[in-house]
């Protein structure tokens, strides 16, 4: 099959790690018989460089041309002004409002040989393997009103959480379809006791989960939920809640994995391909700029972000499971970025790679599937 790809690096590290997804592409491409065409399409900081637009109507347009999208990441020192007229996320927003992305999927597992990478107890994250469903397209980041203003008492802004019981319902539901595929556990994250808005959003998931009563519902605050999250972890299965909520908790859940550079992301809306969905898939970590040129940057996240592209949009479960397979069997070898090689120090086996080096290892375990291990469910 071909599958035509709207590909977005943007700034920073994100040329770097998409780059090896793309080549760990090829290499599924070439062992299962599918051709990957690509259209490169500016976004970010380096479209506002080019264009003055950090999403040019040109980069939408061939968005919705394709069948998925490859985004690296945006942002950087360079664009950083507050008063600049455009930002480079200002790109990204766009993009996920103007293809309807409004569910974002964060999983994070903790795998067994990166236990050490984080700063928590191994005890503590031992099987650790959640999702975070993040409502992307709602919420404070895109309700109206949203602007800045002066007046006599000075500069003042305003930001608007608002949410229709529709948008609330719909990312419910992806949560709860997730999580009757998974251990059927799902966390509804709020702030109810305080919020009209997180009221709303209790009140619907509390009829939802009499309407799916094979799906266990658990109704949290979301400043609790970040306790728990550090306290203990892997009671989690699926988690579900506003888009800023989401943004702060997932930041913060990373931390379980070791690393934000093993993250991958998927954003999905209702648009379907062949296959599967349309969506588009991103690293979580940023654009990392400290980093950036270099060729350390870790591009498990990028290669993970492709795999998940494969399962959810274009419906190849085989070859999801080979890219997975080969990741983990990359790790349980010994290979480690710099920002995982703190892990196993005193252990002989592990070998700090670059980036490149790092993908060859996945993609010469796609390429020979004896050397990966069993694949591992989403
Ligand atoms: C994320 C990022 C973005 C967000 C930024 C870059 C706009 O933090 O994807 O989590 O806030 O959504
Ligand atoms: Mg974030």
């Amino acid at each position: 099959m071909n599958y035509s790809i709207a590909l977005m690096p943007g700034d920073g590290i994100g040329p770097e790690v998409t780059a090896e997804a793309v080549r760990m592409l090829a290499a599924v491409g070439k062992r299962f018989g599918h051709s990957f065409e690509y259209r490169e399409a500016l976004v970010g900081g380096a479209a506002i460089d080019a264009t003055g637009d950090a999403l040019p109507e040109e980069s939408l347009n061939i968005a919705k041309q394709s069948d998925s999208i490859l985004f690296g990441a945006v942002g950087g020192p360079k664009w950083d002004d507050p008063r600049a007229r455009t930002r480079p996320e200002a790109g990204l927003l766009a993009l996920r409002r103007g293809m309807g992305l409004f569910a974002n999927l964060r999983p994070v597992k903790v795998v067994p040989e990166l236990l050490g990478a984080s700063p928590i107890k191994s005890a503590v994250i031992n099987g650790v393997d959640l999702i975070v469903v993040r409502e992307l397209t709602g919420g404070l980041y895109f309700a109206e009103p949203k602007k800045r203003w002066d007046d006599s008492q000075g500069r003042k802004a305003v930001d608007t959480l608002k949410y229709t019981e529709k948008e609330i319902r719909r990312v419910l539901q992806v949560g709860f379809d997730l999580a009757r595929g998974r251990r059927g556990r799902l966390a509804s994250v709020d702030k109810a006791n305080v919020l009209a808005s997180s009221r709303l959003w209790r009140e619907v998931s509390q009829e939802m989960a009499e309407e799916n009563p094979d799906v266990s519902v658990s109704h949290i605050l979301v400043d609790a939920c970040a306790m728990m999250l550090i306290q203990r972890p892997a009671e989690f299965d699926v988690i579900v809640t506003e888009n800023m909520f989401g943004d702060i908790l997932t930041d913060e859940a990373s931390v379980l994995a070791g690393s934000m550079g093993m993250l991958p992301s998927a954003s999905l809306g209702t648009k379907k391909i062949r296959g599967g969905l349309y969506g588009m898939y991103e690293p979580i970590h940023g654009s990392a700029p400290d980093i950036a040129g270099q060729g350390i940057a870790n591009p498990l996240a990028a290669i993970s972000s492709a795999a998940m592209m494969l399962r959810l949009s274009f419906g190849l479960n085989n070859e999801a499971d080979a890219v997975e397979a080969a990741v983990d069997a990359t790790l349980a070898a010994g290979y480690r970025t710099a920002d995982v090689a703190g892990v196993g120090v005193a252990d002989s086996n592990t070998q700090v790679v670059n980036t490149t080096e790092m993908a060859d290892a996945v993609i010469e375990r796609i390429e020979n599937p004896e050397r990966a291990r069993v694949p591992r469910p989403l």
